[in-house]
């Protein structure tokens, strides 16, 4: 195991290095706007005013974070924003839909909620969210906005089908919802496959309907292995293998389905320019099966971070922030590598930087 970690930092120095990138693109973004739909692994302040126990609006959360803590699960920057960056959009970070301004809509809202899922019920253990169906109804009325603003359709329904749209969606779908057999009906009445097969029907009629609203350049992230997170460790056991198994397969099951599902939305709509981008391909040279090791933060039962507690020092070598979410400097590889592919498994079969430029 040690030479996989090994090759794990040395990916750690590359990115480090190409995270200079965003100070060297001119102002200019390369696309006029960009979208963002989510859960706590995007989410930027959504949830602050939520009544729920899915918020980061509390050190150490933000520590390395230029504002401290802004709702933002990790110390730093989202993997949403470092794309952002990527993308030129450096001046600003997409601002939350809960405190976005008519001025600021034009270059793109970020919807995501912590807690969230592709299915309405999931996450209500951890109390309010936003669900995928209501942040699509967020952007419906975001569009409203826009069009009043702009005051010429044809000129916003142009403008939208250049913005890139990222989304993020389905780890509270398991880890919030099918891994919670007290909470949820949801395992008694599925098999791992016929889950699977459900989620992504959903997910699929919810792509549509952001092709409807004018969406075109849209990159979906697969699921991570979720087996792998700290606190799905310390809850289910591993049964001396790195990760839980079980739950691995059953996400691999999810991505599986989702690929073919995004291919399928290209052919029946001939402008679509929908894309995949494999988690487990882009989260290390072994797709991700190394032992994560502990989170930086102190995690209370629910895997978030304990409020005021401090956090590990060396954080630009830990994989995990808290229970379940990334470091900063994890986001900044995932989101190098879904902007700019560094194996054909990657992204496809776009990567974003080739979504900006389509
Ligand atoms: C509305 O926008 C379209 C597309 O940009 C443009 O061709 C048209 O001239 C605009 N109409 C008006 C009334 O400005
Ligand atoms: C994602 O990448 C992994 C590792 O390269 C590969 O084994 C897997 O088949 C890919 N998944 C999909 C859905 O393409
Ligand atoms: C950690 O990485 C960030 C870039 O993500 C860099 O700005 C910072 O200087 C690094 N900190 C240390 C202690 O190496």
């Amino acid at each position: 195991m040690a030479c996989k970690v090994t090759l794990i930092m040395c990916h750690f120095l590359v990115v480090v290095g190409l995270m200079n990138i965003p100070t060297l693109i001119l102002a200019q973004p390369q696309v006029p706007c960009y979208f963002i739909f989510g859960d706590s692994l995007v989410d930027s302040g959504n949830n602050n005013a939520l009544l729920t126990q899915a918020k980061a609006n509390y050190p150490p959360y933000g520590i390395d974070f230029p504002e401290g803590p802004t709702g933002r699960f990790t110390n730093g920057r989202t993997k949403a924003d470092i794309i952002g960056q990527l993308l030129g959009f450096v001046d600003n970070f997409i601002p939350p839909y809960a405190t976005v301004t008519n001025p600021e809509i034009s270059k793109g809202v970020n919807y995501g909620s912590g807690g969230a899922g592709i299915r309405d019920e999931t996450g209500r253990n951890l109390g309010d969210r936003i669900s995928l169906n209501r942040q699509l109804l967020n952007h419906a009325s975001i569009i409203s906005r826009l069009s009043l603003l702009q005051r010429n359709k044809t000129f916003t329904n142009e403008y939208l089908k250049k913005c890139i749209y990222v989304l993020e969606m389905g780890s509270n779908d398991y880890i919030n919802n099918y891994l919670m057999p007290n909470n949820y009906v949801t395992s008694r009445i599925y098999t791992p496959d016929q889950y699977a097969a459900d989620l992504v029907r959903q997910y699929s009629k919810q792509l549509r309907t952001l092709y409807n609203l004018g969406a075109r350049k849209v990159a979906v992230f697969g699921l991570s292995l979720i087996g792998c997170t700290p606190t799905e460790i310390a809850r289910f056991g591993t049964e001396g293998q790195p990760c839980v198994q079980r739950i691995n397969d059953a996400v691999e099951l999810f991505n599986n389905k989702l690929k073919p599902a995004i291919d399928e939305i290209n052919t029946n709509f001939q402008d679509a320019r929908f894309t995949f981008i494999n988690m487990t391909s882009i989260s290390t040279p072994e797709g991700g099966l190394v032992p994560p090791g502990p989170p930086c933060c102190q995690v209370r039962s629910d895997g978030q971070c304990v409020p005021n507690s401090i956090p590990c020092p060396n954080r630009n070598v830990t994989i995990f922030y808290d229970g379940f979410l990334p470091t900063e400097i994890v986001n900044s590889l995932f989101a190098a590598r879904a902007y700019v592919a560094q194996s054909p498994m990657d992204a496809s079969p776009y990567d974003i930087s080739q979504l900006a430029r389509l």
